[in-house]
């Protein structure tokens, strides 16, 4: 009888139904100028979706924004360098999909678009949501060889020793939380 080791991640409860539908992933694949599995494709989105309700859980972000900004945020890059517009571009993009696939009340809208537009160019925000998107985004550094800096993030929950563990751990590609099954 061999073993097999496998990992699991525990999706979190969210207090609203997730927003992110097949026709938007499909939508957002057919938008998207980059490798899908490339450094800041679906994999890194995936992450910063459950970083983010993983945080919001703590911090009290509106999961809906949350899940949306993990798949939107890098959406529009047009290469995997600085590319310094592409959190603007996926503003633009975002604006686009409301109504037809982006069901959200203003203020979240709002706050969504913040956090798309703003992530590349602003080191903090002041509003809760926002910065628990960005915390989520930088708590993936990982995968490009950076540890992230608890100096960078902004919500007390991010800074946690083990939450920055756990995320760069599946960053890297070696998950903390593991079991064994036959
Ligand atoms: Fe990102």
């Amino acid at each position: 009888m061999s073993q097999h080791r496998v990992y699991t991640v525990c999706m979190p409860n969210t207090p609203h139904p997730s927003p992110l539908t097949r026709e938007l992933i499909a939508l957002i694949r057919e938008r998207y100028a980059l490798d899908w599995h490339g450094i800041h494709g679906a994999s890194h989105w995936a992450r910063v979706r459950l970083n983010g309700l993983t945080l919001a859980a703590r911090t009290g972000a509106d999961t809906r924004v949350v899940e949306l900004f993990a798949f939107l945020h890098d959406a529009c890059r047009l290469d995997d360098g600085y590319d310094r517009d592409h959190g603007w571009r996926a503003m633009r993009f975002t604006e686009t999909l409301l109504g037809t696939h982006i069901f959200l009340p203003d203020r979240a809208f709002s706050l969504l678009m913040q956090a798309c537009g703003g992530h590349t160019v602003n080191p903090s925000h002041h509003d809760t949501t926002v910065q628990t998107c960005w915390d989520a985004d930088r708590l993936d550094l990982g995968r490009v060889g950076i540890v992230p800096d608890p100096n960078r993030l902004g919500t007390v929950a991010a800074r946690d020793h083990a939450m920055i563990e756990w995320a760069y751990r599946r960053s890297i590609g070696r998950p903390l939380r593991q079991c064994t099954a036959v």
